[in-house]
C-alpha cells in the first residue's frame, strides 16, 4: 500500500513533503521517510510510526532544498522500522527510490546482486530494486531514466515509483505499474503522490500516470512521458482536478469515521442527484441507458469486491435477483483472479471498490476483460484505476472517505446497486409498475431516515458501548438482505475495536456458533418488521435460554423483539430491500463507540490500510 510523495520545483521541499505524507496516511502509516536533494547531497529521515514521529525526529533540523521525495509505509516485505522504511539508497549513495508495490521476483533479483558483490540492509523487496537500477546503469553506462526504464522490464509485480540521482537533483523519474501514481503540474514545478489531494494547495492541474507509462521531471523543462516497454514518447494529456478541499477536513468531529457516518444523509442524497427522479418515475444512470441491450439480455452477472465493497456486492446479489431476476455470483475479487472463473464474451462482470485501486480488484477487472466480458464498476474515487478501466460505471458520489473503516461508501455503495437492479428490472420487466414506483418514493425518502436513525441511536448506543467495550467476543446476526449487513457490523468492530466479531445469517446459529453463547456473548440481532420476523424471535429465543445477551436492531413501534432484548436499537420502517441502509447506521455507531471508549485510534486501526494496492 503506502503512499509517496515527491516534489520538484522552485519551493522549500520539506513542508510540502511532510504536510502531503500526513495526507496520504491513510494509506499506510507503519513508518516513513523523506530525502530532500541539494547540490550533489541529501538529507535522509527516517522514522518508524506514524508521520508525526518523523516529524518530531527532525523538527530541530533545517532542511533545505527544492528537490524531494517521501514514503509512509504499510509494509510487505520486512518489519516496520528505520531500516525497512523509505527511501532506499543504492550501494553507491547515488540513487535514492520510493516504492509503493511489490516486486514479486525480488529475490531472484536479489541472489544476482549478491554474486555481483552487492549489500542488502534491509529486508525489502524495494531495496534490491533500486540496487537493480544501479548495477543495469553501472554495467551499461545508461542515463538514470534508460536504466530505470530497463530494470523496469525487468521487474514482475506491481509498483509506482519516484527515483533521484543524488548528483542530478534536477531531476526526479517517477513509473507506474499496478500501483497509482498523479502528477501535478505547475509552471516550472512538479508534484508527485499517490492521490493528488497533497498537492490541491498548489495545483489542480495533474494527470493520473497510466499503467506502464514513466516520466522524466526536470526542473524548468516541459513534462516527458514516455512508455516503459520500449521508450515510446506520449503527450501528456493534463486535466482539472474537480476536488473540493473541505470535503477532507474533520470539522467539528474528533474522528473523520464519526464525520462520515454523520454525513451519509447528504452522502446517499448526493448518490441520488440527478439520477433519481420520483416525480417521472425515472431514474438516469448513463452507464446503464447506453448499455441497455447488454443488460437487458443478461443471462447472470458476477460482482467481484473486496472488504466492505463484496458486503455491498452480497446486497446488490439479493437485489439484482429480487428486482431485475439476474441470477448473480458474488466472488472475492483475490479469488476469482486466481481460479479461472466462467466468464464468457458478453457476460457482465461488475467490480466494486471505494478506493477503485484495490490491486485484488484490479486485477480482477482486467481478467474479466481479457473473456471479453462487459465491465460495469461502482467506484467512489472518481479517476482511479478502476475507473478508468471499466467499460461503464457509476459513480457512488459519497464524497472523499478518509477513516480507514469504510461506512458513507459502504451505503453510497448500496444507494447506486438499488438504482441498478430497479433500471434493470424495469427494463427487463421484471418488477411491476406499482413496486418500482414505490421503492422509488421509499428511495427518495432515504436520507431523512438515516438522518432520524443517527438521532435516534446516539444516547442508546454509548450506553450500550459503555457495557460491553471490554468483551472478548460479538457475534452479529441477521436473515435476507440484512445477512451481509450483520457481516459489515462485525468487520466495523474488528477493524477498529479489535474485539473478535462474526457475522453469520441468524438462522445458521444453531450450525455450530450456538456452541460459543453463554452469559458473556453480546449478540447484535438485525430484527426488523420485514424479512424473516417470526423467525428471528425464534432465534432470539434460542440465543437467550442460553443466557446471550441480546442487543436487538428494530423497527420503530416494535414491540415482540423489543421485549425479548437486552438492549433495544430503533431504525424507521423501511421497505426490506432498503433496510440495510438504515440498519447498518447504528452498527457502525456502534463499532465506532466501543472503538472510542477503548481509546483505540479510529481512523488509523492498526495494521491496516485505505487502500490496499497490494495483494
Ligand atoms: C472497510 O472498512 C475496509 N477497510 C476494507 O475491507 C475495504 O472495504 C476493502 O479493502 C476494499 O476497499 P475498496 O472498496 O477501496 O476496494
Ligand atoms: N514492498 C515495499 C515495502 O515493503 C512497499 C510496500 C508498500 O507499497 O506499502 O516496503
Amino acid at each position: 500500500m503506502c503512499g509517496i510523495i515527491g516534489y520538484l520545483g522552485y519551493r522549500e521541499a520539506y513542508p510540502i513533503l511532510i504536510n502531503g505524507l500526513k495526507k496520504l496516511e491513510y494509506r499506510g502509516y507503519d513508518s516513513s521517510g523523506i530525502a530532500i536533494f541539494y547540490e550533489n547531497g541529501y538529507s535522509l529521515y527516517k522514522s518508524k510510526g506514524k508521520v508525526h514521529e518523523l516529524k518530531k525526529k527532525i523538527s530541530s533540523y533545517k532542511i533545505k532544498g527544492t528537490t524531494g521525495i517521501g514514503h509512509t509505509r504499510w509494509a510487505t516485505h520486512g518489519i516496520p522500522d528505520d531500516i525497512n522504511a523509505h527511501p532506499h539508497v543504492s550501494n553507491s549513495n547515488e540513487l535514492i527510490l520510493i516504492h509503493n508495490g511489490i516486486i514479486e521476483n525480488y529475490h531472484a533479483i536479489k541472489i544476482i546482486l549478491l554474486k555481483n558483490g552487492f549489500t542488502f540492509k534491509s529486508k525489502t523487496d524495494t531495496e534490491v530494486l533500486v540496487n537493480l537500477i544501479e548495477y543495469i546503469q553501472k554495467k551499461n553506462k545508461l542515463s538514470l531514466e534508460e536504466a530505470v526504464r530497463i530494470s523496469l522490464n525487468e521487474i514482475v509485480g506491481a509498483y509506482s515509483i519516484a527515483i533521484v540521482e543524488k548528483s542530478h537533483p534536477e531531476r526526479i523519474v517517477i513509473a507506474k505499474l499496478g500501483s497509482p501514481l498523479a502528477l501535478g503540474i505547475n509552471e516550472r514545478e512538479f508534484f508527485i503522490a499517490s492521490d493528488p489531494i497533497p498537492f490541491l494547495d498548489y495545483t489542480k492541474n495533474a494527470i493520473y500516470l497510466k499503467d506502464g507509462e514513466m516520466a522524466i521531471l526536470r526542473k524548468d523543462q516541459e513534462l516527458d512521458l514516455r512508455k516503459i516497454v520500449d521508450n515510446h514518447k506520449l503527450s501528456p494529456i493534463i486535466k482539472e482536478l474537480q476536488i473540493n478541499l473541505k470535503e477532507i477536513e474533520k470539522g467539528e468531529y474528533k474522528y473523520f469515521m464519526l464525520k462520515e457516518i454523520y454525513e451519509q444523509p447528504k452522502t446517499i442524497l448526493d448518490t441520488l442527484r440527478g439520477r433519481l427522479l420520483i416525480k417521472n418515475g425515472l431514474i438516469c444512470i448513463n452507464g446503464i441507458e447506453s448499455n441497455k441491450d447488454i443488460f437487458i439480455n443478461a443471462k447472470s452477472i458476477t460482482i467481484v469486491a473486496c472488504g466492505t465493497s463484496w458486503h455491498a456486492s452480497l446486497i446488490g446479489e439479493y437485489l439484482l435477483e429480487e428486482l431485475a431476476r439476474i441470477p448473480v455470483e458474488v466472488e472475492y475479487a483475490s479469488e476469482f483472479r486466481y481460479r479461472n472463473p466462467i466468464i464468457e464474451k458478453k457476460d457482465i462482470v461488475i467490480v466494486i471498490s471505494q478506493s477503485g485501486e484495490t490491486a485484488d480488484t484490479l486485477s480482477a477487472l482486467n481478467l474479466a476483460k481479457t473473456k471479453g466480458a462487459f465491465v460495469f464498476g461502482i467506484c467512489n474515487v472518481v479517476g482511479s484505476s478502476i475507473a478508468r478501466n471499466v467499460d461503464a460505471g457509476a459513480y457512488t458520489h459519497a464524497g472523499p472517505e478518509i477513516g480507514v473503516a469504510s461506512t458513507k461508501a459502504f451505503t453510497a455503495q448500496i444507494t447506486v446497486l438499488v438504482l441498478l437492479a430497479l433500471k434493470i428490472g424495469k427494463y427487463r420487466l421484471a418488477i411491476t409498475e406499482s413496486r418500482y414506483n414505490y421503492l422509488c418514493q421509499e428511495l427518495g425518502s432515504i436520507p431523512e431516515k438515516v438522518n432520524r436513525t443517527l438521532k435516534i441511536d446516539e444516547e442508546s448506543i454509548k450506553k450500550i458501548s459503555k457495557v460491553y467495550h471490554n468483551v472478548n467476543n460479538f457475534l452479529y446476526l441477521g436473515r435476507g438482505i440484512n445477512f451481509p449487513v450483520a457481516l459489515e457490523g462485525a468487520l466495523k468492530l474488528k477493524e477498529i475495536s479489535y474485539i473478535h466479531a462474526e457475522g453469520y445469517p441468524a438462522a445458521e446459529m444453531k450450525h455450530g456458533p450456538i456452541a460459543l453463547i453463554d452469559e458473556n456473548m453480546p449478540v447484535v440481532i438485525i430484527a426488523t418488521k420485514k424479512g424473516c420476523y417470526e423467525k428471528i424471535i425464534g432465534n432470539i429465543q434460542e440465543i437467550k435460554a442460553r443466557k446471550g445477551k441480546i442487543i436487538a436492531i428494530v423497527n420503530e413501534g416494535d414491540i415482540q423483539v423489543s421485549m425479548l432484548a437486552d438492549y433495544v436499537i430503533k431504525v424507521p420502517n423501511i421497505s426490506e430491500e432498503l433496510s440495510p441502509l438504515v440498519t447498518v447506521i447504528p452498527l457502525q455507531l456502534l463499532a465506532y463507540q466501543i472503538a472510542f471508549i477503548r481509546g483505540e485510534n479510529v481512523d488509523q486501526p492498526r495494521n491496516l490500510a485505505k487502500s490496499v494496492t497490494v495483494e
